[in-house]
């Protein structure tokens, strides 16, 4: 069995503009210990993706499908079960560490405080675990470290702290929204080997969520690409990058920098993402796909399976070789 299972998973929001359909037939799983990267674009429901996975839909959300982790049914879990899970279980980092962190309080405070409050420790063992685990990050001077206050760290340091954190109750599912946008291109290289690291070292699974494809290639053993709130393309991170099958893959890849592609080749997909309350009854990306055919608006392309490992959901894909 699959830690976490997740079919068909459709996420809609009620608004005044009608019903947002962020989330439209999901269906993933990821094993123990392993590593999946999820890219797309902007919208296309990266974030709400992982909320459900978490329980956490905004009040006009809901949920469809099933998600099941380690065999439970999230979907339909008491609350207080889920924050069991939440706080044990699954840990999420976000982009921007200010908003996990108490600013008013130290690092080792807000750190002792996670492992007394949810895993009985006591204030002197949880210290020493902290400090361990700010050592695992590679924050130097771990113990003298936990006296500061978050401001004192860099944007780097801060978000180190912020995994150090997510993973203080070994958590078996660490799930990474954005993780390093916040930061430039040198220090997010650093974060990104840390976490293959730490995803290695810990044998925690590991769910990153990006829509910067260039920081995904090294981090994950396999890669879901997104677009509609539905899978495109998913497969082994370097099969995908070496022959990408799904057009929408080929065009995130043509606007990632690469040192062997001269900068002006570089291109953006052109149109705007889907309107996610009048999708189109076909694939979401018709609209927008250079390959775009008869049947391609009004019948959406099943996801099927092809080379080793690998899914797509396209019919020019599946022409291509027909
Ligand atoms: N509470 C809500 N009510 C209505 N629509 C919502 C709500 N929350 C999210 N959405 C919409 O759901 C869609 C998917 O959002 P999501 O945050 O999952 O995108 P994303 O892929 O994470 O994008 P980004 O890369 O910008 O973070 C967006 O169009 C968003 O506006
Ligand atoms: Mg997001």
């Amino acid at each position: 069995m699959a830690l976490l299972e997740i079919t068909d998973l459709t996420v809609s929001f009620d608004t005044p503009d009608g019903v947002v359909k962020a989330v439209n037939g999901m269906t993933l799983a990821l094993d123990a210990g392993d590593s999946l990267a999820i890219v797309g674009e902007s919208g296309s429901g990266k974030t709400q993706l992982a909320f459900a996975t978490l329980g956490l839909l905004a009040r006009n959300g809901r949920a469809g499908g099933s998600v099941r982790f380690d065999g439970q049914d999230i979907l339909n879990l008491p609350e207080d079960k889920l924050n069991a899970i939440r706080a044990n279980e699954i840990a999420m980092i976000f982009q921007d560490p200010m908003t996990s962190l108490n600013p008013y309080l130290r690092v080792g405070e807000q750190m002792t405080e996670v492992l007394m409050l949810h895993k009985g420790a006591s204030r002197r063992d949880a210290l020493t675990e902290s400090a361990r685990m700010l050592d695992a990050v590679r924050i130097p001077d771990a113990q003298a470290r936990l006296g500061m206050y978050p401001h004192e760290f860099s944007g780097g340091m801060r978000q180190r702290i912020m995994i150090a954190m997510a993973l203080l109750c070994r958590p078996r599912l660490l799930i990474a929204d954005e993780p390093t946008t916040a930061l430039d291109v040198t220090v997010q290289n650093q974060i990104m080997q840390l976490m293959a690291d730490i995803q290695r070292d810990f044998g925690t699974a590991l769910i990153l969520i990006t829509h910067d494809l260039a920081i995904v290639a090294g981090s994950c053993r396999r890669t879901l690409v997104m677009y509609g709130g539905r899978v495109m393309e998913t497969g082994p991170t370097d099969d995908l990058f070496e022959a990408p099958s799904h057009p929408y893959t080929r065009g995130l890849l043509n606007a990632v920098p690469r040192l062997d592609v001269p900068q002006e080749t570089l291109r953006t997909i052109p149109g705007d993402p889907p309107d996610l309350t009048a999708l189109p009854s076909g694939c979401p990306f018709s609209p927008r796909c250079p390959a775009s055919h008869d049947p391609c608006s009004s019948l959406m392309p099943p996801l099927e399976g092809f080379g080793s490992g690998r899914l797509r959901a396209c019919h020019a894909a599946r022409e291509a070789i027909t």
